[in-house]
């Protein structure tokens, strides 16, 4: 049953990451990877294209390209690797990694759109990863200037250029974020619905394939969650071009989830042992957990592909190996079980 399928997007490695303080050694991020991988996840964000001065953390992003297309991780399933790009200085700077290894990595055009039940091949030779790059506007101009440094309209003049370059250049699958969609730290609860609509379809207009609806500050509720997907709805973007982005900051990330189901969505981000946070984005807690959306879907009867076992003991690994408290709910309950 197709309905029952649901893709989740693990941005541990880059949103779950990307606020640390401490420098994580590329080790542990290209383990991360790895152990993700095998979990049975199909997408996994890796790093982000940033300015170093912005975020130091993800300052080694060109060398987990690299490694992930010189050695591609085993895993059970096709993989699609994906990383931030706000502007093309950093979309550059991805292509001069591709460029080194122009046959490691499929494209669009050439991986096949039924991700779900594909046989798994040989360990010995992984298939090549897909790659997708991400833009992230904000639904608010506060936002846009804290984490852009620049209004949502330059934001958007730059995103056009980095969608058309990632297509022309590579052919490779773009993803658009709005951030701030259900509340912002700067300007409140305060956001308008029709505008994130207005955006959205700015953004696929210009070739994005999929609009991630970001919830950075864990603000979102319920009845807000399903105000603002009727009011994408209502300007025709499509419930399948749609994926949700739910902080937990609030604890309401699960609840939204069922309301977001509910209204037809089938595309989830999460981010193993509930890890991260957004710089610009002060108190804001981490992606809901990984273990917990896994739990949640299937308790639900719908088919997430994932190894709930598995992404519990990386979220149990990558807490340990970080100092951080395991955020997720059910890891730790399934480990004390
Ligand atoms: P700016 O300072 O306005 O950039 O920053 P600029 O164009 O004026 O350039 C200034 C310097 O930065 C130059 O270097 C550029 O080369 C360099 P200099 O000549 O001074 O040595 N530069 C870059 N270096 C590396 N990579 C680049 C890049 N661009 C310029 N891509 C900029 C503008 C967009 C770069 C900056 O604001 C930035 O990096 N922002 C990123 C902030 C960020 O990463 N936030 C977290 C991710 S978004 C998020 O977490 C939300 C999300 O999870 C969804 C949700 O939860 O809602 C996605
Ligand atoms: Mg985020």
């Amino acid at each position: 049953n197709s309905n029952a399928r649901v893709k989740l997007v693990e941005v541990g490695p880059r949103d779950g990451l990307q606020n640390e303080k401490k420098a994580i050694p590329l080790a542990t991020k290209l383990e991360l990877i790895e152990r993700l991988a095998k979990t049975g996840l199909t997408t996994i964000e890796a790093g982000s294209f940033v300015s170093p001065k912005w975020v130091p953390q993800m300052d080694n992003s060109s060398e987990i390209l690299q490694h992930l297309l010189q050695h591609p991780p085993a895993s059970p399933r096709p993989l699609t690797f994906s990383f931030l790009a706000p502007n093309l200085k950093g979309l550059n700077n991805a292509f001069t990694v591709l460029a080194q290894h122009p046959d490691s990595f499929a494209t669009e055009s050439t991986t096949t759109t039924s991700s779900t039940s594909s046989p798994s091949s040989s360990p010995a030779s992984p298939p090549k990863p897909a790659l997708e790059v991400a833009v992230f506007a904000a639904a608010t101009e506060t936002f846009s200037r804290k984490n852009l440094n620049c209004d949502i309209a330059t934001s958007l003049a730059r995103f056009r250029e980095v969608i058309q370059a990632a297509k022309e250049t590579h052919s490779l699958r773009v993803r658009a974020y709005i951030s701030v969609v259900l509340g912002c730290p700067f300007e409140g609860f305060d956001v308008d619905g029709h505008r994130v609509a207005e955006i959205a379809t700015a953004l696929l207009e210009m070739g994005a394939d999929e609009i991630a609806l970001g919830d950075t500050t864990g603000m979102g509720t319920a009845p807000r969650t399903k105000e603002l997907l009727n009011c994408l709805s209502a300007a025709g973007v499509r419930n399948e071009d749609i994926a949700m982005h739910f902080h937990d900051t609030y604890g309401q990330a699960l609840v939204n989830t069922a309301v977001a189901l509910e209204h037809g969505i089938r595309t989830f981000d999460c981010s193993v042992g509930g890890l991260g946070g957004c710089p610009y984005s002060p108190g804001a807690t981490g992606n809901v957990a990984t273990e917990d959306m896994v739990y949640f879907m299937e308790t639900l009867g719908m088919d997430t592909g994932v190894d709930l076992d598995a992404v519990v003991d990386v979220g149990d690994w990558i807490t340990r190996e970080i100092g951080k408290g395991n955020a997720s709910a059910v890891g730790p309950a399934v480990l004390g079980a």
